[in-house]
């Protein structure tokens, strides 16, 4: 028996044969136990998958590297489960090819990432985690346990961590953030200053860097290089007080590739290792590459007449003879619901139109009068041979990350080794 399976990421129909022993695997595995009538490991039969590339991963940081130089630091931003892409494998990647600062959203994730790496025994290298957002004062005792970075962004925090250090005689090691326009978390510049002199003063808390973060990055020019020029400012004369050097980063992906100004001791790079600039305005001489490849599978093929509508509120009607495919994956799995009748996947590197809703598990294409495609074959929705993620978000009025981020837990993730 053939069952066709995804095992290459350069392969045109990007199709390959289970041998019989991995399906006598899998069969078993799904096999009732005959004494408690369980199934005892299901094996994952969901037919929507992610494919993710860690040659692309590699690819994308090697060229954003040849863009930044040697003396210039990645900090991976790995939040968001990797931007949907997997933290664990992206992470240990990264790490096997050098990368020791990892940047993620909160002290959970910090944690789990932690785990990680001491699974994989990587904790006898020095490396670091920084969880962004500011925390909360019963979140602080997690930082010093686990031993995380914490982002510092006002004096309220900074009498918490104090006081958290103290009763167990430990040390935070801080970032502050300082708000230079993007307007989400940091302390403002006006007392920024005083902020970061008070944290190099305390016992209880190791400044590590200053840090902060672009609002329009790569696109609004003018106002970018204004919140550089704070940033400059403030480090410089905190420097300069101070007597000494102090990490300094603030370039996303947006200003990696638009404005070398903005790189300082280390650089912030997430959608660029995943593929893709932070919008398909943003243009860029790198040769990235999508590291996510989402695909499905066609599980039923018919021909409608002309007249005959498609799915849920009948928004598409067939003009004439059309053969129509089903394939296995709706907005529960993160294909949106608005790419309704409005976005196209490819199936043997040809482009079939979507038509109708989305629905929940399943959406339809158009054939057309192709007969060529048949149950069972694969449909990539995004990614390397398929439309890419930038361009479908571009027809829905979002962003790459977004659909990135919401390939949802049920889709499984197929890491491809080479
Ligand atoms: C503080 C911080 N730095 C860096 C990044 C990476 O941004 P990008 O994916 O645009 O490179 C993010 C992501 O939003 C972030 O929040």
């Amino acid at each position: 028996m053939n069952f066709n399976v995804i095992n290459n990421s350069d392969s045109k129909n990007q199709t390959s044969h289970l041998s019989d022993s991995a399906l006598q695997d899998n069969l078993s595995r799904a096999a009732l136990n005959p004494k408690t009538g369980f199934v005892e490991s299901m094996p994952d039969l969901n037919l929507s998958e992610a494919l993710i590339s860690k040659r692309h991963l590699i690819h994308n940081l090697n060229q954003i590297r040849s863009k930044i130089g040697p003396s210039c630091k990645i900090m991976g931003i790995v939040k968001a489960n990797a931007y949907g892409h997997n933290v664990k494998e992206v992470s240990a990647t990264l790490f096997s090819n050098g990368v020791r600062s990892f940047g993620v959203a909160n002290i959970n994730e910090a944690i789990e990432l932690k785990q990680h790496f001491i699974e994989q025994q990587l904790e006898n290298e020095p490396f670091e985690i920084l969880a962004f957002a500011s925390p909360l004062p019963e979140q602080l005792p997690f930082y010093l346990m686990h031993d995380i970075d914490l982002t510092l962004t006002n004096y309220e925090t900074y009498s918490q961590a104090e006081a958290v250090a103290q009763a167990h005689n430990s040390c935070f090691n801080v970032h502050l953030k300082v708000d230079t326009g993007m307007g989400r978390l940091g302390v403002s510049m006006n007392d920024a200053l005083e902020l970061a002199r008070l944290i190099e003063r305390s016992p209880y808390l190791n400044l590590k860097s200053i840090y902060s973060h672009f609002a329009s990055s790569g696109e609004d020019m003018p106002f970018s290089r204004q919140q550089s020029q704070h940033f400059k400012s403030l480090t410089r004369e905190f420097e300069h007080s101070e007597g000494r050097k102090v990490l300094k980063h603030m370039a996303n992906s947006g200003a990696i590739v638009s404005d070398h100004d903005t790189y300082y001791d280390m650089v912030r790079p997430g959608i660029l290792l995943y593929g893709y600039t932070p919008s398909s305005a943003i243009k860029t001489s790198l040769n990235l590459k999508p590291v996510m490849q989402f695909q499905s599978r066609v599980t039923f093929i018919k021909w409608v007449e002309a007249g005959q509508t498609i799915s849920y509120g009948r928004t598409w009607e067939a003009k004439k003879r059309t053969r129509i495919a089903t394939i296995s994956v709706g907005y529960a799995d993160g294909y949106h619901r608005a790419l309704s009748n409005n976005s196209f996947v490819e199936i043997h590197g040809k482009g079939f139109q979507q038509i109708g809703n989305v629905t929940m598990d399943q959406i339809m294409v158009s054939l057309g009068e192709d007969t060529s495609v048949n149950v069972g074959d694969v449909a990539v929705l995004f990614g390397w041979n398929g439309p890419k993620a930038n361009e479908l978000a571009d027809r829905i009025g979002t962003i790459g990350y977004e659909l990135l981020c919401s390939v949802s837990p049920r889709v499984k993730r197929v890491i491809l080794e080479d």
